[in-house]
C-alpha cells in the first residue's frame, strides 16, 4: 500500500477499538489498529482514555444494531467531556445506513465503510486537523479488486499472540433471503494466495501457533479466480507444505453447497489441519431451507455430514440455526430439533430470526406474512438450546478418559481454580490442573491433557505424566 500519510507523527495517541460481530469483524479491527500504528496510536482499554474511539459494528440482528447505537449513545456522553474525542464508526451498520447515522448521531466525527478501512489514517489525521468540517465519510458500495492490495502491507494489531485470523475471502454471492452480509460486505473476493501465504509465514516467523483462514463463505475461496483452478484445498496444501511451523490450522464458515471433497481429504489427511468444521444448516426442514433459498436440502445437508464423518474419525461439527423464520410452523421446528440429533451437531449458535428491511424475508415481514410472535420465537431458541445442550453433552461425555492434544492459550477465566485453559484439535475447550509441576508457564505449548469429565461447553482434565520422553506429557523430573 502506498503510505497515505507520509511522515509518522511522533506524538503518541491513544485509541480504543470497540468491536461488535463476527470474526471478519475482529480481523478488520486489528487491521484498523494496525493503520493507525504509524501515525502514533497505541491501543488501550478503556475508551475513556482515548484520543479516538472506534466502533466497529455488526447488523445482522436488530439486537446487533441497537447495541451500535446505545454504544454511541456513551460516546456521545463521553464527547460531551472531552470534547476533542474523534469517534469512527465502522462496519456494517455504517455499509448499510450511512445516510442515517450522521442525522442519528450527529458526534460521529467519521464514517468508514467495510471496504475503505484503508482510507482510515487519512480520514483520521483530517479529522484531527481540520476543526471547521463536521464530518468525514469514505464508504464505497462497490468493492474492487484491489481491496486486498491495500491488505497487503497492513500489519494487523492483534488481539492473540498465539492465534491468528487471517481473512482470505471477502463478501458472500448467496443473498440467503434473511441475510445481510451481501449487502454489507458486497459480492466474494478472495485474496492471493501469495499474499495469504506471506502473512502465514509472518504469523510463524512471531511465534503463532495456529491460523484460521476467515470468510463468510470461506470453501468458496477461488471461485472468483478467472481460471477457477486454485480453491481452499489448494491454499490448505501450501500453507501445510510451505508453513510446517504452524502446528494448527483451521478454516470458517463452511457453506454447504462449496465444501467438496478435496477440502474434507485435507482436513482428513492433512496433519496439522485441524478436525473441526463449522457448517451452518439453518433449518431442518426442507421448505424453509427453500425459502431462505440455502440451496440444499436436509437430506443432502445429512449426506454431507456423514460423508465427513466417514473420512474424518473423530472430527467436530458445529452449526448455525434460526428460529422462527417467516411462517415457520411448529412442525417445522420439530425438524429443527430432529436435526441436531440426526447430524449429532457438537455444538450450535442459535438465534431467532430478526427481520433486516434490505433483505427479501425482512420486506415479508414487514407485509405482515408469517410473522412468528417474539414470545414463540424465545420458546422454540429455549427448546432448540435444550436440545444443542443435550446433544453437547453427551458427545463431550465420549471425550471422558482419552487423552486429548491440547493448545494451552493461558490461565483459566475463572482465576480461583488458578486452572489453565486450552482447545482440542475440535476446538473444544478444556479447563486443566497441572498437578506435575504448577510452577511451569505452560502457554501456546502443545500438550496432552487426560480428559478427566465432561460439560457440555467445556472438558474438565489434568496433564498427563509422561514417563518416557517420546510419551505425550510432562515428564516427572529425575
Ligand atoms: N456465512 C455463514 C454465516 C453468516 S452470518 C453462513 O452462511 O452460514 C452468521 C449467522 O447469523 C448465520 O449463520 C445465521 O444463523 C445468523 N443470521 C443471519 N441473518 C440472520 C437474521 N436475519 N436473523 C437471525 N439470525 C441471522
Ligand atoms: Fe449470509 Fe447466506 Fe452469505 Fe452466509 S451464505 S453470509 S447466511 S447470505
Ligand atoms: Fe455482522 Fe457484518 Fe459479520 S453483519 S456477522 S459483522 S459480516
Amino acid at each position: 500500500m502506498t503510505a497515505l500519510v507520509k511522515e509518522p507523527l511522533a506524538m503518541e495517541r491513544k485509541v480504543y477499538i470497540e468491536t461488535l460481530g463476527c470474526q471478519m469483524n475482529q480481523n478488520d479491527s486489528e487491521l484498523m489498529l494496525g493503520l493507525l500504528a504509524p501515525q502514533g496510536f497505541v491501543p488501550v482499554n478503556n475508551a475513556k482514555q482515548a484520543d479516538l474511539v472506534i466502533i466497529n459494528t455488526c447488523q445482522i440482528r436488530s439486537n446487533a444494531e441497537d447495541k451500535a447505537y446505545s454504544y454511541l449513545g456513551v460516546l456521545n456522553k463521553l464527547k460531551r467531556q472531552k470534547p476533542n474525542v474523534k469517534i469512527v464508526m465502522a462496519g456494517c451498520v455504517v455499509q448499510q445506513t450511512k445516510d442515517e447515522v450522521f442525522q442519528r448521531a450527529p458526534y460521529v466525527d467519521i464514517l468508514i465503510g467495510t471496504q475503505n478501512i484503508h482510507e482510515l489514517p487519512l480520514l483520521v489525521e483530517q479529522a484531527f486537523q481540520k476543526d471547521d468540517q463536521k464530518h468525514f465519510m469514505a464508504v464505497d458500495k462497490q468493492k474492487n479488486k484491489s481491496t486486498y492490495d491495500y491488505f497487503d502491507d497492513i500489519v494487523p494489531v492483534r488481539q492473540s499472540a498465539l492465534s491468528g485470523w487471517v481473512t482470505i475471502i471477502e463478501g458472500c454471492d448467496y443473498f440467503c433471503t434473511y441475510c445481510v452480509v451481501p449487502y454489507t460486505r458486497g459480492r466474494q473476493i478472495s485474496r492471493a494466495p501469495q499474499s495469504i501465504l506471506d502473512e502465514v509465514k509472518q504469523l510463524a516467523d512471531k511465534g503463532y501457533q495456529e491460523i484460521t483462514l476467515l470468510g463468510q463463505t470461506v470453501d468458496a475461496y477461488g471461485k472468483d479466480f478467472t481460471d477457477r483452478t486454485y480453491g481452499l484445498a489448494h491454499l490448505l496444501e501450501d500453507i501445510h507444505e510451505q508453513v510446517p511451523e504452524i502446528p494448527r490450522l483451521r478454516f470458517m464458515t463452511s457453506h454447504p453447497l462449496d465444501l467438496s471433497d478435496d477440502i474434507i481429504d485435507c482436513v482428513a489427511h492433512l496433519p496439522r489441519v485441524m478436525e473441526y468444521i463449522h457448517i451452518p444448516m439453518q433449518a431442518g426442514n426442507d421448505l424453509i431451507l427453500e425459502r431462505m433459498r440455502r440451496g440444499y436440502t436436509r437430506e443432502q445437508y445429512f449426506e454431507l455430514i456423514d460423508k465427513i464423518r466417514d473420512k474424518v474419525p473423530g472430527v467436530a461439527i458445529t452449526g448455525d440455526f434460526i428460529v422462527g423464520f417467516p411462517g415457520e410452523t411448529e412442525a417445522q421446528f420439530q425438524d429443527t430439533l430432529d436435526a441436531v440429533k440426526r447430524a449429532r451437531f457438537d455444538s450450535a449458535n442459535t438465534a431467532a430470526y430478526s427481520a433486516r428491511k434490505q433483505t427479501p424475508a425482512g420486506i415479508w415481514e414487514t407485509k405482515g406474512e408469517g410473522v412468528i410472535s417474539q414470545k414463540e420465537k424465545d420458546d422454540r431458541l429455549q427448546r432448540l438450546n435444550q436440545e444443542i445442550s443435550e446433544m453437547a453433552y453427551e458427545i463431550n461425555k465420549t471425550y471422558e478418559g482419552q487423552i486429548v492434544e491440547v493448545l494451552v492459550e493461558g490461565k483459566s477465566k475463572r482465576k480461583q481454580f488458578d486452572r489453565w485453559r486450552g482447545r482440542t484439535r475440535t476446538n473444544k475447550t478444556v479447563n486443566f490442573d497441572n498437578f506435575i509441576d504448577p510452577s511451569l508457564d505452560l502457554t501456546g505449548q502443545l500438550i496432552s491433557i487426560k480428559i478427566t469429565q465432561a460439560h457440555a461447553w467445556a472438558l474438565q482434565g489434568e496433564v498427563c505424566i509422561a514417563h518416557k520422553s517420546h510419551e505425550p506429557g510432562i515428564l516427572l523430573s529425575p
